[in-house]
C-alpha cells in the first residue's frame, strides 16, 4: 500500500487490454512510478481496489500470482456503473489500484496434492491465480484438473490460455457449456458444471477442489462434492461480497461477524457452512 493514506491508490498505466467475452475483458497495469513495482507484493487470491478516476472503484481479483509480478493483472466483466467507465478506457491511459487485500490461498499447504480447478463464468477470475502459480511451480503439486464452464461458447473466458494450459504435462482441461449454448463446431461438453463434475467422478484422494462462479452454481457443486464424498475442508471457494473500503472500517461486507475484505474472501465449504445463510 502506498504512502500514510490507506486509500490512496497506485497509479497505473493500461499496458494491454484482451477481449475475453463480449463483456469480460483482461487487462494488464503497469505501475506509472516503476519503483513501486517491486515493491509490491501479494499472494495468490487476495484481490484489489481497481479505481477509473471520477467514476469509483471496484474490487477485482488479482488474476496473476506472485511469480509472474512487476505488474498487475485482473478480469473484469462489465456489469455497471464502473466497469462501465473501465471497459471505455483503452491502452495508455490511467487507472487506480490499491492492495493487496484479504487472505490467499494457502499454497504452500498443498504441496503434493492433487489440484481441481473448477470455475464458473467470471468466476474462473478468481482460479487464474492459484493456477498459473501451481503451473509455474509444477513440480510441488500432482495432477491438475481445470474444468472451465460458460453460458455460452462465447460467454467462455480464458480461450486462447485454456490451449496453453491443456498442453502442459499432468493437466486436464475439460470445457462445458450449459444445454442449448453450444455452437455447431463446439469441441467441449456440453451441461452444467457440476452435473459434468460428477460425470468425471474424481476420487478425493486428498486432493484440493477450488471452486468459484454463480452462486447457483456453488449450491450444486457443494452437493455434487458432498455426493462424492469429498470432505468440507478440502473444498475451498471465494467470496464476493460488496464492498466499500476493502480493509475492515466500513462493515459493507460483512456476514454476521466474518468480515469478508479482512477475513476472507478465501475459505473452505467447512467454514462456510458456519456462515449465517445471507452470505
Ligand atoms: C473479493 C471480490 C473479488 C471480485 N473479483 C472480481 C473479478 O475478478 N472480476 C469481476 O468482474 N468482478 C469481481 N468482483 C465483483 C465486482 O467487484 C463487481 O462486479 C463490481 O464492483 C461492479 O461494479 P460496478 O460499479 O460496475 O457495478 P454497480 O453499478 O455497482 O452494480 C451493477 C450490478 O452489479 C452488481 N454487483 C455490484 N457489486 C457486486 C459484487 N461484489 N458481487 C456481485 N454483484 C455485484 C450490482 O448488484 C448490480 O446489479 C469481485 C468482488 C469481490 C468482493
Ligand atoms: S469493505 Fe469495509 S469492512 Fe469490508
Amino acid at each position: 500500500m502506498s504512502g500514510r493514506n490507506p486509500f490512496r491508490p497506485h497509479l497505473m498505466r493500461i499496458v494491454q487490454a484482451s477481449e475475453e467475452t463480449p463483456d469480460v475483458r483482461t487487462l494488464r497495469l503497469e505501475f506509472s512510478d516503476t519503483k513501486a513495482a517491486p515493491k509490491l507484493e501479494w499472494r495468490a487470491g487476495q484481490f484489489g481496489e481497481f479505481s477509473v478516476f471520477g467514476a469509483g472503484e471496484c474490487v477485482f481479483t488479482i488474476t496473476n500470482p506472485p511469480t509472474r509480478g512487476g505488474h498487475i493483472q485482473c478480469t473484469f466483466r462489465q456489469t455497471g456503473k464502473v466497469t462501465s467507465a473501465l471497459r471505455s478506457l483503452c491502452v495508455g491511459q490511467s487507472v487506480g489500484f490499491r492492495g493487496p487485500y484479504g487472505n490467499y490461498f494457502p499454497m504452500e499447504d498443498w504441496r503434493g496434492r492433487d489440484l481441481l480447478f473448477v470455475g464458473g463464468g467470471i468466476g474462473m477470475a478468481a482460479l487464474h491465480a492459484p493456477l498459473q502459480l501451481a503451473l509455474d511451480r509444477r513440480a510441488d503439486y500432482g495432477q491438475i484438473l481445470v474444468l472451465n464452464g460458460a453460458r455460452t461458447v462465447a460467454d467462455m473466458v480464458y480461450k486462447e490460455e485454456m490451449k496453453e494450459w491443456a498442453n502442459t504435462e499432468g493437466v486436464k482441461v475439460v470445457r462445458t457449456v450449459d444445454p442449448g449454448g453450444e455452437t455447431p463446431d463446439w469441441d467441449g461438453e456440453v451441461g452444467l458444471i457440476p452435473d459434468i463434475f460428477q460425470r468425471l467422478n474424481p476420487k478425493p484422494n486428498g486432493s484440493i477442489v477450488i471452486t468459484c462462479g454463480p452462486p447457483i452454481m456453488l449450491r450444486f457443486m457443494l452437493l455434487a462434492l458432498d455426493k462424492l464424498a469429498f470432505a468440507p475442508e478440502q473444498v475451498i471457494t471465494t467470496l464476493e461480497n460488496k464492498m466499500k473500503c476493502a480493509i475492515g472500517q466500513c462493515g459493507r461486507c460483512n456476514v454476521g461477524r466474518f468480515f469478508v475484505c479482512r477475513d476472507g474472501p478465501v475459505l473452505t465449504a467447512a467454514q462456510l457452512r458456519n456462515l449465517p445463510a445471507d452470505y
